[in-house]
């Protein structure tokens, strides 16, 4: 595996070649959403990107920032945890570009909470985590598909990012965790995992790294040096 520094060395020479990219960011207004919004919008000539999320107040800025580093840059406002929002986002974006290079799904909350119902009657953090972020992967991956048909082989990409290495025990009895006292977390990352070793390699890659290591790789030593200051 490769050092951080020579990660951070190739990905400061390496200038990718894709026509008109786009990338859609669910949960985009914060951490490593917002870094990798940043970063995408650095590294394509002219691309369009798309910020999900409820803080129209930092959406605003963002896209700000965006149009500034030469984006075509659009904020959606939704509560993602509401798999009604995830598919009318769906929809916006779909209506709006053929195809998507990157669709980036970082959503979620830290909590320890124990069972919150959203309106649908889906735990929070399960809403966020993994509901949400599976049915935006069934909704917006043909467009990923679209891209890597079209030539952008290399840029056609599905990250969803949240605690692999973190699973924890889920009750098969308990599927939509209603009963369980396990942390969601936990629980939201097991099914992550697992779901991603059921699909059907997709030609495209779909990666569900940690954040850690992410956050490690793309948070600026000093404020700064953040592309968003
Ligand atoms: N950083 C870590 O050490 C760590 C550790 C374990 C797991 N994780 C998970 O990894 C993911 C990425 O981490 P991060 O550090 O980038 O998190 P973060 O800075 O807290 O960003 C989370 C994003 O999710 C959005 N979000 C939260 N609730 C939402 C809702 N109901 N509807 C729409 N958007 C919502 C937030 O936007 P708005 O507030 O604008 O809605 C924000 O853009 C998160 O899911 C986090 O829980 C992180």
């Amino acid at each position: 595996m490769p050092s951080l520094s020579e990660i951070k060395q190739f990905n400061s020479t390496h200038t990718p070649s894709v026509n008109k990219a786009v990338g859609v960011f669910f949960g985009g207004t914060s951490g490593i959403g917002k870094e990798t919004a940043y970063m995408f919008a650095q590294k394509f000539d002219r691309p369009t990107v798309f910020i999900v999320g409820r803080s129209e107040e930092a959406g605003s800025q963002i896209v700000a920032d965006l149009n500034r580093l030469n984006a075509r840059a659009t904020f959606i406002k939704s509560d993602l945890s509401q798999m009604k929002e995830v598919l009318r986002v769906s929809e916006i974006v779909k209506n709006d570009t053929s195809k998507i290079n990157l669709l980036f799904l970082s959503q979620g909350i830290l909590s320890t909470a124990g069972r919150t119902e959203t309106a649908e009657g889906i735990d929070l953090r399960m809403a966020l985590n993994y509901y949400g972020r599976w049915l935006a992967v069934k909704e917006l991956a043909p467009l990923v598909q679209k891209a890597y048909n079209d030539g952008d082989k290399d840029n056609a990409r599905v990250v969803s990012v949240l605690a692999p290495g973190n699973e924890g025990p889920y009750q098969e009895n308990d599927i939509s965790y209603e009963t369980s006292s396990l942390w969601p977390i936990r629980t939201g990352t097991s099914r992550n995992s697992l779901l991603r070793q059921c699909c059907d390699s997709p030609e495209f890659t779909l990666i569900c790294p940690s954040s850690m290591p992410i956050q490690a790789m793309l948070l600026p030593e000093s404020p700064e040096n953040c592309p968003g200051t």
